[in-house]
């Protein structure tokens, strides 16, 4: 199903995952002066939750930030399905700056956030560079180094051509992140895309996180309750196992991927951090933050072997 009410409930998943953000952080679990502006109201999640949303937030930065060292700034990062992420405005805050920054997702959600930026002082400094104009129109901000655009990620073409009205080169490395995305597009749409990237790009690397073991009773209820929710996740197929994470992009013409379920990354955090999270809330179900855990993965993939040695 790919159809407009499909669509709806997915740009939604959005609305969610910047509230569960915002209640992580409220907790302490992170610090993100920004998400807020994106979320008035958040209700106050499960510890199981937050925990899952400190891992996943800090394996990223980890990663992403590996990957700006290591090219030395002269990157660029498309962040596919990017919805309320804030991690551009984290990097500047950092200094790290990178070349170029590009974030896309649906119009329905892009255009909230161009309005979010153009109306919220601290986001709007984060794009505001001298002498550089800002240019936006109702669902497209562009400034010197970020690039908010909307696109609907099926539609190739038009991909293609957002990137290149966003000055996204093919000879530059290339950093893609997408974060519970891929799961919402039929394998034929993700694998069209994956291939198109590694066709393109002389060297990229992918950063996807993402649901695995939905073929078990507790990955099975995961999927019922977002198919209430109207939400029908098109491209379950690739998220069976970690191995079935990766092949996708060996499939789609990659050099090499790994991947990490959560229990995994848990285990290889900071453990300076892991230790302070732990003792923000009590938790009562360990088993059930262990099914959790072992449900979502980390996988990187890459066209070009320099980028196999990121790891967490
Ligand atoms: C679960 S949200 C995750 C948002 C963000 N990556 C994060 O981690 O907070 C999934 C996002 O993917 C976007 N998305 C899914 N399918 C898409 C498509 N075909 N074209 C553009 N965006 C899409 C949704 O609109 C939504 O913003």
């Amino acid at each position: 199903m790919e159809g407009i009410g499909n669509d709806e409930a997915v740009i939604a998943t959005n609305d969610d995952a910047s509230a569960c953000k915002k209640c992580a952080v409220s907790l302490g679990y992170w610090k993100d002066p920004y998400i807020g502006y994106f979320v008035r109201n958040c209700e106050r999640r499960a510890p199981e939750i937050n925990r899952g949303y400190f891992a996943r937030i800090t394996a990223i930065k980890i990663i992403v930030d590996k990957f700006i060292k290591v090219t030395g700034g002269r990157c660029q990062i498309v962040n596919i399905g990017a919805g309320f992420d804030t991690l551009y405005w984290r990097l500047k805050d950092e200094g790290q700056s990178v070349s170029n920054f590009v974030e896309l997702d649906f119009p329905g959600v892009t255009s909230r956030k161009c309005m979010n930026i153009q109306r919220m002082k601290p986001l709007l400094k984060g794009v505001t560079h001298e002498d550089h104009d800002i240019k936006f129109n109702r669902n497209n901000l562009h400034t010197y180094d970020y690039k908010l655009t909307g696109v609907d990620l099926r539609n190739l073409s038009d991909v293609e051509t957002k990137l290149k009205e966003s000055d996204i080169v093919y000879d530059v490395p290339t950093l893609f992140l997408a974060e519970c995305v891929l799961v919402y597009m039929t394998i034929s749409k993700s694998s069209q895309l994956l291939k198109w990237i590694n066709e393109k790009f002389k060297s990229a690397f992918f950063v996807n996180y993402e649901m695995v073991n939905l073929e078990d009773r507790f990955g099975e209820v995961m999927l019922s309750n977002l198919r209430t929710r109207g939400c029908d996740l098109a491209g379950a197929e690739a998220c069976v196992s970690v191995d079935t994470q990766k092949d996708r992009f060996i499939a789609a013409g990659w050099s090499g991927a790994q991947g990490w379920d959560m229990l995994e990354v848990w285990n290889l955090l900071p453990p300076f951090d892991v230790s302070r999270v732990t003792q923000l809330e009590m938790l009562d179900e360990h088993e059930l933050l262990k099914q959790l855990f072992s449900h979502y993965a980390l996988v990187t993939a890459w066209t070009d072997e320099r980028w196999e040695s990121i790891v967490l």
